[in-house]
């Protein structure tokens, strides 16, 4: 590949690092998820660099890509952690994350995962070996809990007095600003779930104040992932400045402004401008803020995830149709479900190649190609990896390796027709490591093999 530098063909084989990537396959089989740890090193500190003039604190979207080991990889890199369940906190706790450095975010939270927000222990630990009865170093209430509805305040506030703890809260904000990404995963539209409208906020913070059991610090906005233009981001920062004044001018203080993620990064080369342009057009609006004393925080994942892992799969049969070639692989939606759900494109191509590096574009333009379907062994016509594309002859047996696919790829796997989960791999150097073992499909028969007796 030309254009994600961690993976690159030397040799006639594509090396993940310094590692080949058929060796790795070797020793864990397929389907398994690869990560490069330099490549995760490398877009964090571009971050960092990019945003520096803001002393923005970064706190890593667990949701992108939650495996233990890449979690304590950002942990160690200095990130704070962005979590959205009961079970993404402990997780984080695991990897070594202090609950004061988390950001707590979505929609639904259940009383549980409030209760567990504040203080800091959620349930899924109890009953594993080893981990329950560890020490409840770095537990209590997280940094910050992001609120998204008023029902859900009344919530934390009840909680809060329960428990004697007084949880800092940040609005998040439906600042109706079209991200112009993909419809289902738009959430700064009035029309989506997300976040409370921004005119009622004023009175919110009106009525909340500092008097009823919790602290409103600040505003958060999330308005989609990827946000491919840099326009709507600053639409939705002087949005929430706006919103900002009008607040401080009715006798709040603003504290905290969390911009949430969405940060892009190309799955097809030069799809979207370099993240340093995004920088180049909010520091500005947002540095005489900053001097005056307000924390910028961001949620980045898919930014530093993406392009720093890719998917590894074996074709199990070619099939010439009338109608087209189908390479039907062992990974397929319940593996990587987003070409199935947001028909997104992620380039592909065979592990083994001695010609031209390929470039990542939707036609890499080489000779010889055909156009192929690839796709996998679920029972849904839905279930595909790349349409129409054009492809060098595979056979049976082939290594295809699937870019972009380090975030929002084993986050979102499934065991539908009981498959069990890929593996994971982390590449560092010339060292690779296992960091998850392929999920043996006992685990998923484990708790249903039984039945129990309710009445
Ligand atoms: C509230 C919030 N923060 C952060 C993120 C991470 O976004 P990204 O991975 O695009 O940076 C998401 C993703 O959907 C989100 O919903």
């Amino acid at each position: 590949m030309k254009h994600i530098e961690a993976f690159l063909y030397r040799d006639g084989v594509l090396h993940a690092d310094g590692v080949p990537v058929p060796q790795i396959i070797e020793s864990v089989g397929t389907p398994t998820y690869i990560y490069s740890a330099s490549a995760i090193r490398t877009a964090y500190r571009r971050l960092e660099a990019a945003f520096s003039p803001l002393g923005v604190r970064f706190q890593y979207a667990v949701k992108s890509s939650p495996n233990l080991h890449l979690c304590r990889l950002m942990h160690d890199l200095g990130a704070g952690m962005d979590v959205v369940s009961g079970g993404e906190l402990d997780r984080a706790w695991l990897a070594g994350a202090r609950t004061a450095d988390m950001v707590f975010a979505g929609v639904g939270k259940t009383d549980e995962e409030i209760r567990s927000a504040l203080d800091g222990r959620f349930h899924t630990l109890e009953g594993v070996p080893g981990l329950e009865e560890r020490e409840p170093e770095r537990r209590g209430p997280v940094g910050i809990l992001n609120a998204e509805s008023i029902s859900e305040l009344e919530r934390i506030a009840y909680w809060g007095n329960e428990l004697g703890v007084r949880p800092r809260v940040c609005l998040r904000v439906n600042p109706d600003v079209d991200p112009h990404t993909h419809e289902y995963t738009t959430t700064g539209k009035e029309e989506n779930k997300f976040g409370i409208d921004a005119p009622l906020i004023p009175d919110i913070f009106d009525a909340w104040g500092r008097e009823r059991g919790v602290d409103l610090v600040g505003l958060h906005v999330h308005i989609g992932s990827p946000v491919p233009t840099v326009e709507p981001y600053a639409e939705a920062v002087e949005a929430l400045l706006n919103l900002i004044d009008e607040l401080e001018r009715r006798g709040s203080k603003i504290e905290v402004l969390d911009l949430g993620g969405g940060w892009p990064m190309n799955y097809v080369e030069e799809q979207v401008p370099p993240l340093e342009d995004y920088a180049e057009r909010l520091v500005p609006l947002l540095g005489p803020r900053v001097q005056n004393g307000l924390q910028v925080l961001m949620e980045p994942g898919r930014f530093i995830m993406a392009n720093s892992g890719i998917l590894v799969t074996r074709v199990q049969h070619v099939k010439k149709g009338r109608a087209k070639t189908f390479v039907i692989c062992d990974a397929g939606m319940h593996s990587l479900i987003r070409p199935a759900l947001y028909r997104a494109f992620h380039f592909l191509w065979p592990v083994a190649w001695t010609g031209e590096a390929p470039r990542l574009l939707e036609d890499p333009g080489l000779p010889g190609l055909e156009t192929c379907d690839v796709v996998g062994p679920i029972c849904e016509t839905g279930d595909f990896l790349a349409r129409d594309r054009q492809l060098p002859p595979m056979g049976r047996g082939e290594l295809v390796a699937i870019f972009s696919a380090g975030a929002y790829g084993m986050s979102m796997v499934s065991n539908y027709n009981d498959h069990g989960r890929p593996a994971e791999v982390l590449v560092d150097g010339d060292r690779a490591a296992m960091i998850n073992e392929r999920q043996p499909l006992a685990t998923v028969l484990a708790t249903e093999h039984e039945a129990r007796e309710l009445w």
